[in-house]
């Protein structure tokens, strides 16, 4: 779908549909919303006044114009009390209107920008989160099944509508900034969705290849015989079980190439597929394991559109790719690897490889100077237990980025949440064989896991994304659709931004 900001009014648009908006407890819209209600002589006003029309978050109520305007149709989106609106709510609204839009066959819609009027929002912002969402809300993974269904013939073009003209420009670079942004996590949700036969670590690094040729990035892949030069056998250790060759990729943009302690790094879990390795995990889901490379995905996607937007920071993308597999070669519980940093591993359960490949990409890139670092990956099981789907475990060594980190989701509408790193945490990760243990037992799993992290990451300023309990839905949700979110691209982008400020 093509999203475009137009000057005009809603009402008088040549369009199969229009949507405008109503905030909780408004008795008579006005701004675009009052001036349809205006041409449909109160059609919308009345309906409040019978109570059908709330206002409710969520809530969608579709008019028939009846030939009193030019679009056929009317919807009309809740988006609940006016106090508490913000950008997040803005995104959802516009997905949830259309996928609607879409399930009625409208191919041409056009929308008056929910919050930039009587919402108090900055019109450029509220266009950008409506972009996002209603390209994201109508984004589907069908590319495998070989007949269409309903969901294919899909929405064509939306056009934001906006009365004042001299808000027009700052709409156009919303809506410029809030494609590219839906571009990058569309491509970090297809990539966590491919099935694991085809998303492989080879498959990964093209896939890489291609968003450096469009978005102008540098690209490295490290093979096995290059990460084994390199002393990566935390890394190889996991990758020892698979038939698939490990590739560890490496993508960079050079936004500030005169300052180049001027960076950021980004490393995501890139595992293909996780099965659990000798420490197998049992059969009940554990195809949802193909997307064990959320974070890896996340990486990639967040590059891509690094590269398109040209923040003046240099940004390096990390991801040590592979799969986690069982077999005659694999890694067994009890072996001890050493790391490329040269610190000893107990590999107490084959399960937890995650944090072990993270070592050696964390090691690498300090070892490249990269002075402030954020990984992202689907590590533990207990993060969901502790924050559900809804936000982000945030783990951190450094105050001042962890704040920076959580400025970024909170404008990326992205929810996080730190949860704390005392260091009494870390004895549950003492082995008495290696320097550290790959599991910490059943206490705090994800606080250990953070902490096994950290001890690569040593005083790098550093920030651990735990993504294992948003990285796929199992229902429409807002702006996320069943499947995989494609979360955090657009805090890690929007970080990029800030940091390049
Ligand atoms: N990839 C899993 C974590 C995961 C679980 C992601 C559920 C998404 C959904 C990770 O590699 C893993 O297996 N973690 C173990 C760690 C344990 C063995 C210490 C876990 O969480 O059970
Ligand atoms: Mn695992
Ligand atoms: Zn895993």
């Amino acid at each position: 779908m093509d999203v475009r900001a137009v000057g005009g009014d809603i009402a008088a648009q040549e369009v199969d549909a229009v949507v405008v908006n109503l905030f909780q407890g408004v008795k008579s819209p006005g701004g675009g919303t009052g001036a349809v209600d205006k041409a449909l002589d109160g059609a919308i006003s009345g309906l409040i006044a019978d109570g059908e029309i709330k206002g409710k978050k969520g809530e969608l109520t579709l008019i028939h114009t009846l030939g009193k305007i030019t679009p056929k149709r009317v919807l009309v989106v809740g988006l609940g009390k006016q106090d508490s609106l913000n950008l997040e709510t803005v995104g959802n609204a516009a997905a949830e209107a259309a996928r609607y839009l879409r399930g009625k066959g409208v191919k041409r819609a056009a929308s008056i920008v929910h919050g930039a009027g009587t919402g108090g929002l900055d019109a450029g912002a509220a266009a950008q989160a409506m972009t996002e969402g209603s390209l994201l809300g109508l984004y589907t993974f069908k590319q495998l099944k070989s007949s269409s269904s309903d969901d294919d013939s899909g929405l064509e073009e939306l056009l934001l509508v906006e009365r004042e003209a001299d808000k027009l420009p700052a709409l156009e670079e919303g809506v410029r900034v809030g494609s590219i942004l839906a571009e990058a996590a569309a491509l970090a949700r297809t990539l966590s969705n491919e099935p694991a036969n085809r998303m492989t670590p080879t498959r990964l690094a093209e896939v890489a290849g291609e968003v450096a040729r469009d978005a102008r990035l540098d690209i490295t892949v490290f093979d096995e015989d290059k990460c084994r030069e390199m002393g990566m056998n935390a890394y190889l250790g996991v990758a020892q079980g698979s038939n698939e060759p490990p590739k560890f990729i490496i993508l960079s943009h050079k936004g500030d190439p005169d300052n180049p302690e001027n960076n950021l790094g980004i490393v995501g879990k890139g595992i293909t597929f996780d099965s659990g390795g000798i420490s197998l995990k049992p059969a009940a889901n554990m195809g949802a394991m193909k997307g064990d490379m959320s974070g890896g995905s996340s990486a990639i996607g967040s590059m891509l559109a690094i590269g398109k937007l040209k923040p003046r920071i240099n940004v390096t993308a990390i991801v040590a790719a592979t799969e986690n597999m069982p077999s005659g070669t694999a890694t067994k519980p009890g072996d001890i690897l050493t790391a490329m940093n040269g610190k000893t591993i107990e590999v107490d359960n084959t399960d937890a490889e995650g944090r072990v490949t993270l070592a050696d990409a964390i090691t690498y890139a300090k070892q490249i100077g990269l002075v402030r670092l954020i990984d992202i990956a689907t590590l533990t099981g207990a993060i969901r237990t502790a924050l559900g789907d809804l936000r982000v475990g945030l783990f951190a060594n450094n105050q001042a980025w962890a704040d920076q980190v959580l400025r970024a989701s909170e404008a990326a509408g992205e929810r996080m949440w730190q949860l704390p790193m005392d260091e009494e945490y870390k004895e549950l990760n003492h082995s008495d064989w290696a320097d550290v243990k790959n599991s910490g037992g059943p206490s705090a799993g994800s606080i250990t896991a953070a902490h096994f992290i950290g001890v690569f990451a040593e005083d790098t300023p550093w920030v651990h994304l735990d993504i294992a309990g948003v990285a796929r839905l199992t229902k429409n949700r807002g702006l996320y659709v069943t499947g995989h979110t494609g979360i955090p691209v657009r805090s890690l982008v929007r970080l990029a931004l800030d940091l390049a400020k």
